[in-house]
């Protein structure tokens, strides 16, 4: 059972290869109609097809994978109608189509591969009506292909393709008087005329349309229309017959270019509603996308303009001849300088950082200038002249203060009007003219009832409500700045005085706590070999060894001591020596000091060196913080009395030591010591 199954089957199979093999073409005749579909293009079978259907009239060859017209089609001398549809045929070749002749209408070629329409492929069809060549991928027909030869010419169909461009030679195509063009779903974008084609030499009876919809029509420049058609107005366009040019759905932009456009649409005024022409709808900008142009208002056929400030928008509205500028941006920080050039500017300028108002020379030309939500606080004089001409102004949301006197002399009558609250006026003596000034000029100013007093008596009302005598400067607030000035001043004289009084306290807190030792001494030049001579009774030598020696020489004394004496001189000669070669004489004041006759003769002597010579120094340290007054000499009792000396018991005791003593100066070295010395 299963064998002779299997070989039925096998049967069936050789006989469904045998019907492919031997007849890929099915050949079909109706009375004038001849339907001819392959599979596979056989050129035999298609002309013993054609040959023994040589009266048809109307051929229908469709899906039938053809790579180009075939040949053997010249046999149908009869045929008028011509489909070759949904093929994949790349070229109209015209000496095959040239056997057609006259008899030709209509030729459809419709989805199949043809990339170019070229010149002269169908100039001998003289009497074709239609053709059709949509969904080709059609990139070019060539300027030359439809011309005058094809005089019975009136539809082609060449929607669906990929033209970019469309020459005007095929919109007004000169004898041809009733004719379609359908270009629609192309990339059309723009227009060109090879041909060089005059609109004006065509003839007023001439019936057209011209399907251009779902192109990429962003404009229908007219003046670039009128060039390339070498037209001198509108109206010959508009003459060129009774034409329709479907451009719905297309990308126009509705901006000036289009503007001119928007006027010759008004021509089709009265016209119904299903007009194409008044159906042309706006692409962009969004706001009037899917608008009708027909019912855009003129002013809004706008375009943006060059040299506009980076923080701004600029648009040029070009029925009004109108530049709109906006300039909200807070890194803007005055008003611009230099706008685009137009007869009329209407000028926002919103920024916190914009303090001044003052004239621009563009000023002129602006209609409307809103400059609130700033912070302008001050309106220069030069730009008061501009409230007599201008029409709105908005100064409100601004830090002004006061407005500026001069305003009082200008006339407003020519404005529309000036928006002034949200500002913090100030309402004192000084500005109780603006009360006069806005009652005489609140016509012109809608919100005068909303500018207020923000500060000053009247505070929170409206300045043309506040009463006269509230426009008050507070005298007391003045004493009161005054007295602060003064008090400021007396505080600053106190603090001066307090740092003359306390000057040494201060230089000594400066020396122990800063070592600011050398910057505050007083400088003193000498040739003296010696700084100091130190005069002490030997019972303080411990002190003086251990502390005050090691002390002074660290900052840089030299000093004198006994260790400085000259053995086998007598002891006045030595202490004279001392005190005659040191600058100062340092005497360490102690009741040991005073029990020493030795001690209290250096004292004199150094008295009287100080009396002799008036820079030198005498300085006394004292140990002790009793002295003995019997032992003192009446001359150190004087003496301690009429200058100030230093207790060892005081706070910083060395520091003030140390400023006391005298800052010696670079001097000479060798040649000016004193020859004693030398000895
Ligand atoms: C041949 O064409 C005719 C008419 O269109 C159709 O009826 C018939 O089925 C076709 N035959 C084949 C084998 O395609
Ligand atoms: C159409 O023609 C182009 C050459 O012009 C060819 O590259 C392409 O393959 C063709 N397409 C088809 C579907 O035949
Ligand atoms: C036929 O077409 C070819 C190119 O396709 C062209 O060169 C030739 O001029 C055409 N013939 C006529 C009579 O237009
Ligand atoms: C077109 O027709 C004319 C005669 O009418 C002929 O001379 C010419 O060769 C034809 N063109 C082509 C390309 O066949
Ligand atoms: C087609 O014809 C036009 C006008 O005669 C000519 O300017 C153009 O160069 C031709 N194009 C080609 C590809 O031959
Ligand atoms: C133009 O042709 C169309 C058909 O294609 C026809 O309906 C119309 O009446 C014709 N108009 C003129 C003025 O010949
Ligand atoms: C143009 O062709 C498209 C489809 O390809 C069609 O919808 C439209 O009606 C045609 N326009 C005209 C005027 O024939
Ligand atoms: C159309 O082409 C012309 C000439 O090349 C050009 O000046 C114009 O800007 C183009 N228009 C558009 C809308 O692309
Ligand atoms: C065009 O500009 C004007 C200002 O001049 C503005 O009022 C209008 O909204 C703008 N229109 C469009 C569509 O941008
Ligand atoms: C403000 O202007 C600057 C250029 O000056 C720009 O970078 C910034 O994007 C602007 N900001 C706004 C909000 O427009
Ligand atoms: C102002 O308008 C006049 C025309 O009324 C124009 O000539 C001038 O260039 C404009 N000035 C500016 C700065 O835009
Ligand atoms: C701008 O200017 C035009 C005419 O100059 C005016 O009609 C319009 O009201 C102005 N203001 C605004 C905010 O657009």
């Amino acid at each position: 059972m299963s064998l002779i199954i299997c070989h039925g089957s096998i049967i069936i199979f050789i006989f469904t290869l045998e019907v492919c093999f031997c007849t890929s073409c099915n050949c079909t005749r109706e009375k004038h109609n001849l339907y001819l579909s392959c599979n596979q293009p056989n050129e035999d079978e298609i002309q013993d097809c054609f040959e023994k259907n040589k009266g048809a009239i109307n051929v229908y060859v469709t899906h039938s994978n053809l790579k180009r017209i075939p040949p053997s089609i010249r046999h149908l001398h009869r045929v008028q109608h011509l489909d070759l549809s949904k093929n994949y045929i790349t070229e109209i070749d015209n000496y095959t189509l040239n056997s057609l002749r006259s008899a030709l209408q209509i030729l459809v070629m419709n989805h199949n591969n043809i990339s170019v329409l070229r010149n002269g492929s169908l100039d001998n069809l003289t009497s074709l009506q239609e053709i059709y060549l949509a969904n080709n991928g059609l990139q070019e027909i060539e300027v030359n292909a439809i011309n005058s030869k094809l005089k019975s010419l009136h539809y082609m169909q060449f929607s669906n393709n990929q033209l970019k461009l469309l020459d005007i030679g095929l919109i007004w195509v000169p004898m041809l008087f009733n004719y379609t063009v359908n270009v629609s779903g192309n990339a059309i974008s723009n227009f060109t005329n090879h041909k060089g084609i005059r609109v004006s030499d065509f003839k007023s009876k001439t019936s057209f349309r011209v399907d251009l919809q779902s192109n990429q029509i962003t404009t229908i420049d007219v003046n670039y229309l009128l060039r390339l058609g070498k037209a001198e107005r509108i109206w010959d366009l508009y003459n060129t017959g009774i034409g329709g040019i479907n451009i719905l759905y297309n990308r126009l932009i509705c901006d000036c270019f289009l503007y001119p456009f928007s006027f010759y649409i008004n021509f089709f005024k009265g016209m119904d509603d299903l007009n194409p022409v008044y159906n042309m709808r706006c692409a962009k900008p969004p706001v009037l996308s899917t608008t009708p142009i027909a019912k855009v208002s003129i002013h809004d056929f706008n375009c943006s303009v060059e040299g506009c400030p980076p923080q701004c928008q600029c648009t040029r509205t070009i029925a009004l001849d109108l530049i709109t500028v906006v300039c909200a941006n807070d890194t803007l920080n005055t008003i611009p300088f230099e706008l685009p050039n137009g007869k009329f500017i209407n000028l926002s300028v919103h920024s916190r950082n914009v303090r001044e108002l003052s004239d621009r020379t563009y000023f002129r030309n602006v209609t409307d200038l809103d400059l609130s939500s700033s912070s302008i606080s001050t309106i220069q004089a030069d730009f008061l002249p501009h409230l007599e001409r201008m029409g709105t102004i908005k100064i409100y949301d601004n830090s002004l203060i006061t407005l500026p006197e001069g305003i009082q002399n200008m006339n407003l009558e020519n404005i529309l009007s000036l928006y002034l609250h949200g500002n913090p006026f100030q309402c004192d003596c000084h500005t109780s003219w603006m009360k006069a000034w806005l009652q005489k000029n609140k016509a012109k100013i809608p919100d005068v009832d909303q500018v207020l007093c923000e500060s000053g008596q009247p505070k929170g009302k409206p300045i043309i409500d506040a009463l006269d005598s509230e426009f008050v400067c507070d005298g007391i607030s003045l004493a009161l700045v005054l007295a602060i000035s003064f008090g400021g001043l007396s505080v600053i004289v106190i603090f001066l005085f307090t740092l003359y009084f306390f000057r040494e306290p201060i230089k000594v807190l400066l020396i122990a706590n800063y070592s600011c030792f050398q910057c505050l001494r007083r400088k003193v030049a000498t040739n003296l070999p010696f700084d100091i001579f130190i005069s002490y009774s030997s019972c303080d030598d411990t002190y003086v060894q251990d502390v005050l020696i090691p002390k002074l020489e660290n900052d840089g004394f030299r000093l004198f001591t006994q260790d400085n004496f000259i053995p086998g001189i007598p002891i006045t000669d030595n202490i004279l020596k001392g005190i005659d070669s040191s600058f100062t004489t340092l005497i360490i004041l102690s009741n040991k000091f005073l029990e020493s006759d030795w001690c209290k003769y250096e004292f004199e002597q150094a008295y009287l060196k100080v009396l002799q010579e008036k820079e030198r120094h005498l300085i006394i340290l004292s140990l002790d913080n009793e002295l003995n007054k019997e032992r003192t000499p009446k001359t150190l009792t004087l003496y301690l009395k009429m200058n100030n000396y230093i207790k060892v018991s005081e706070k910083r005791y060395l520091s003030r030591l140390s400023l006391a003593l005298p800052r010696i100066q670079a001097r000479n070295e060798d040649s000016e010591r004193t020859p004693l010395l030398q000895d």
